[in-house]
């Protein structure tokens, strides 16, 4: 046992004794990245960003990546288009896995010839180690986001579920590569208000009955 490590005993209720260590929780650095989609960019948001054209070049998309290998080597995801998985996944390490983020509901294009695209890949890698407790799916069924005047802006339950991808606690740095309309941050901080108290801060002395009164 190192020394940030505690033991505990306790009796509970119908006299069963529960004994084990609680080790205080790492703060890890994860980053999630939705660039404009590979051949979509300068389409799609060429209008709000100079360089958006940048990213319908694979090297563009390939920086990223060796970026986010090194600088988040905790851990990291990133959104991309079922068209591009192609193209994108193969810039990617070996260790990477594959989400699926099933639209329930989203916008068909009338002009589509073969099957309409309804998933957006996530690739992920790294994570918090997690037990036999914790268990997620490695996909999510969340309709698209409707009247939030910003195209690709994702969906509270989408954030959480990558969240819960890379096993993430309220108590990490996350950082929201591509800002867009600011809705996966604004996701994250209310997740984080919201979220399970970190172990690092549930580890400071109780408080007495008298200081919670
Ligand atoms: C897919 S959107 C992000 C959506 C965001 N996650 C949300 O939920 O609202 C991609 C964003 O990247 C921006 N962008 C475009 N080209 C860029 C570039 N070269 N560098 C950085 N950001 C860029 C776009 O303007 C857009 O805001």
């Amino acid at each position: 046992m190192n020394s940030a490590e505690t033991t505990f005993a306790l009796e509970t209720d119908d006299r069963r004794a529960v004994h084990g260590t609680v080790r205080p929780l790492v703060r890890l650095r994860f980053a999630y990245a939705d660039p404009p989609y590979f051949g979509l960019a300068a389409k799609f948001y060429g209008d709000m960003h100079p360089d958006a054209a940048a990213y319908d070049r694979l090297e563009t998309h390939a920086a990223l990546i060796r970026r986010l290998c090194d600088e988040w080597p905790d851990g990291w995801a990133m959104s991309l288009s079922a068209k591009s998985l192609r193209d994108i996944l193969p810039l990617c390490p070996d260790d990477c896995r594959v989400g699926a983020w099933v639209k329930g509901f989203c916008s068909f294009k009338p002009s589509a010839k073969g099957a309409q695209y309804a998933w957006e890949p996530v690739i992920f890698r790294g994570g918090r180690p997690r037990d036999e407790s914790h268990c997620v799916r490695d996909w999510l069924q969340e309709s698209m986001t409707l009247k939030r005047g910003f195209r690709g802006a994702k969906p509270d339950r989408f954030v959480r579920w990558v969240l819960d991808l890379l096993n993430a606690d309220p108590g990490d740095e996350i950082t929201d590569l591509f800002h867009g309309s600011g809705a996966v941050t604004r996701a994250i901080e209310a997740w984080r208000a919201e979220g399970r108290l970190p172990l690092y801060q549930a580890n400071a002395a109780p408080q007495t009955g008298a200081e919670r009164a």
